[in-house]
């Protein structure tokens, strides 16, 4: 089946025979138990990472819970995995990758570089016990040690939408698994396992849900990392909330309609903001120039709708374009319905060393399902009001963990 179809109906198995139509929300935090002793042993496999068997007793919902359960076979079914995992953010998804790493006794980890502030900062500080190594696409391979655990990218990258070569990656890294976050691209316009990736990352926050009512976060993967991320999820209980895993699962069935309505506004704007003269550049892999290996077609099948507008005049211009916009709302997140826009430097990305942070003048823009002219009016007033009269890139500090 086409990717439209597995969207609408991925996660839906038995439902008809149970006489509903969208899966029930059930609340219950435990089960009934039928036996001592088939309730021990199922508890010994649900603890250990295992799936639920027919059969057995979810036993206690930190365990399993059976919407988790459905809106991780929908998401499996579209990123072309064996299964998923989910959890309660995608900081929790990343989270319990990372401590699957150390546990067993590979906390060396390869990154690169721009990746999200929240993921850059939990991997900067060692926060779980990891060690860093940052690379770019050319020093992947040299930048491997024998307890490398992990190497971990993220393609369009957070703010300024740089294409990886996931396959490249891929290569370089050999039996060390490479974990994607594939949150911006969704599976609607890339599946990283294709391309050699072992572990395919979201902050289901974001498009999957799409209206800004629900967090969470998912990771698609093979059995062996489904086992290990399970157990962590039942030993640490990071386990994604049952209205939330309904509000994500129901999310992902009009995911790829949102996603191309969205990506087809953002395309218009970005060639139409070109030639604002505040912008100094429009980061928009869909533009002329952007994609000089041509992973546009081969890895991403879009563009997306993020657009990182650079602007003329640092920090003090993007503070005062931020501020005057009236339709796009000034706050983090992205992905969903409506637009928003933020300043990485001062937000998501503020914990980057300030050698990696993204620089004063730029503004990440999510772009919703709104009319593409009034977000024209919208956006172009505002930089038109913008002050030009300041060139300052003020120092943002870092927050520390202390
Ligand atoms: C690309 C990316 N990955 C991961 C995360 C973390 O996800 P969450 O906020 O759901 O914990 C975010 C959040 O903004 C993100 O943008």
């Amino acid at each position: 089946m086409r990717i439209e179809t597995i969207a609408v109906h991925a996660g839906m198995a038995g439902l008809a025979e149970a006489g509903s139509h969208v899966p029930p929300i059930d609340l219950s935090t435990t089960n009934p138990l039928r036996d001592v002793e088939s309730g021990g042993d199922s508890y010994e496999n649900l603890a250990t990472g295992g799936d639920l068997g027919v059969g057995d007793s979810a036993v206690y919902r930190r365990l399993w819970q059976p919407g988790v359960a459905r809106f991780e076979d929908a998401l499996a079914a579209l990123e072309l995995a064996d299964g998923a995992v989910a959890f309660a953010s995608g900081m929790g998804a990343l989270s319990a990758c990372l401590i699957a790493t150390v546990a067993a006794g590979k906390p060396h980890v390869v990154a690169l570089r721009p990746i999200y502030g929240g993921t850059d900062h939990v991997l900067e500080t060692g926060l779980l016990g990891t060690e860093i190594t940052w690379c770019d696409e050319d020093t992947v391979a040299a930048s491997l040690r024998p307890d490398t655990g992990m190497v971990i990218l993220e393609t369009p990258a957070n703010p300024t939408l740089e294409m990886v070569d996931i396959r490249r990656i891929a290569d370089q890294s050999g039996d060390v698994p490479v974990l994607v976050d594939n949150t911006f691209a969704t599976p609607i316009l890339q599946r990283p396992i294709e391309h050699g990736a072992t572990l395919v990352l979201h902050s289901a926050t974001k498009y999957i849900g799409g209206h800004g009512d629900a967090m969470g976060g998912v990771v698609a993967t093979n059995r062996e990392w489904m086992t290990r991320l399970r157990q962590v999820r039942a030993l640490t209980g990071g386990l994604l909330g049952p209205f939330e895993a309904y509000l994500l699962h129901r999310g992902i069935r009009t995911l790829p309609v949102r996603v191309r309505a969205q990506q087809a506004t953002a395309t218009e704007l970005a060639g139409r903001l070109l030639t604002h003269p505040l912008v100094a550049r429009v980061h928009y892999p869909g533009l002329p120039g952007q994609d000089p290996r041509g992973l546009l077609g081969r890895q991403l099948d879009g563009a997306g709708s993020l657009i990182t507008l650079d602007l003329v005049g640092g920090y003090d211009t993007a503070a005062a374009f931020i501020e005057g916009l009236q339709l796009v709302t000034h706050a983090v997140s992205l992905g969903g319905i409506d637009s928003l826009a933020q300043h990485p430097a001062s937000l998501t990305h503020r914990p980057v060393v300030a050698s990696a942070r993204p620089g004063g003048g730029i503004v990440r823009l999510s772009i919703g399902l709104e009319n593409v002219d009034d977000l024209t009016d919208d956006i172009t007033n505002a930089l038109d009001g913008a002050t030009t009269g300041h060139t300052a890139v003020r120092a943002v500090p870092a927050p520390s963990l202390a």
